[in-house]
């Protein structure tokens, strides 16, 4: 890194996705969010990393600096963030090594950048399943995806399937009072999963971590919290709405009573 850039960067603006301050020190490009560690830790060694809506475009600049991937791609849909991209790469010494682009979506990747990893963070499932849906005929299918929804999963999960991906490695995390959630997949050829695999997601079915567990537990509440205000409210709530709160809180009452 230029020795100038590091005098020079300026932290994240606190409230964004990534400007939490934690124990009083800005995150950046040397020091991620544990979201963003955790989804640095499944690109693989060497790759040729797409981050789409990079916003800072910290995580390509951190994995480069470190040495873990060998090229990168940052796509950024709006112009605040493209140029703050593009601030972080060049004040990193990296603009030979990682291209910012203004592009929508899957948009940013040409096929002479033999992009072997993209990653899509920090977005709505439904944002990320539209942004893969969009463009899929710039996937060539080599990609690994490694996918961090707000929010969203089961659509997401459900087009990975759709799509032929499998799910290789799921996680929930619980950062700043969120929960996140990664799930990394790639293209294997016709894949099955349940409608509580969808909506749960496989892999922490099986695992049924500490942090997935805790998760549910407080969506439960808030779900049957809404079904009481549903049952008191003034104007009939839709039936269907209704018939599938229901079935949610039952499957996840059903997961929490399961033992482990
Ligand atoms: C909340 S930020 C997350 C940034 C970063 N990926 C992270 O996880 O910390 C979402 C970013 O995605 C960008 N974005 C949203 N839709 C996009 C699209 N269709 N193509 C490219 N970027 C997009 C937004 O401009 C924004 O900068």
């Amino acid at each position: 890194m230029h020795a100038a850039a590091r005098h020079n960067r300026a932290p994240i603006r606190p409230g964004e996705p990534d400007g939490h301050a934690e124990k009083g020190q800005p995150l950046n490009e040397q020091r991620l969010s544990e979201r963003l560690e955790r989804v640095a830790a499944h690109v693989p060694a060497g790759a040729r990393l797409a981050d789409i809506g990079s916003d800072h475009g910290y995580l390509l600049v951190a994995l480069m600096n470190r040495g873990l991937i060998s090229a990168g791609v940052a796509g950024e849909v709006a112009s605040t963030p493209f140029h703050a991209a593009q601030r972080s790469v060049h004040e990193n010494g990296l603009s030979e090594r990682i291209s910012v682009r203004l592009a929508n979506g899957l948009a940013a990747i040409e096929p002479e950048d033999r992009i072997s990893a993209i990653s899509l963070c920090g977005m709505g499932g439904e944002t990320i399943r539209d942004i893969l849906d969009r463009d899929k005929s710039r996937l060539t299918g080599e990609e690994r995806l490694i996918l961090q929804p707000n929010g969203g999963e089961q659509p997401l999960r459900q087009w990975l399937m759709d799509n032929g991906y499998r799910i290789l490695h799921e996680e929930v995390l619980r950062e700043n009072r969120f929960n996140y959630e990664i799930i990394v997949a790639e293209r294997s050829g016709p894949v099955r999963y349940t409608t509580q695999e969808l909506y749960f997601g496989p892999l922490q079915l099986q695992e049924r971590s500490p942090a997935f567990l805790a998760k549910w537990q407080r969506l439960l509440q808030l779900k049957q919290r809404t079904l009481t205000h549903f049952a008191q409210a003034r104007q009939a709530v839709p039936e269907d709405k209704v018939q599938a709160l229901t079935r949610q809180t039952l499957w996840i009452s059903e997961l929490l009573a399961e033992k482990g």
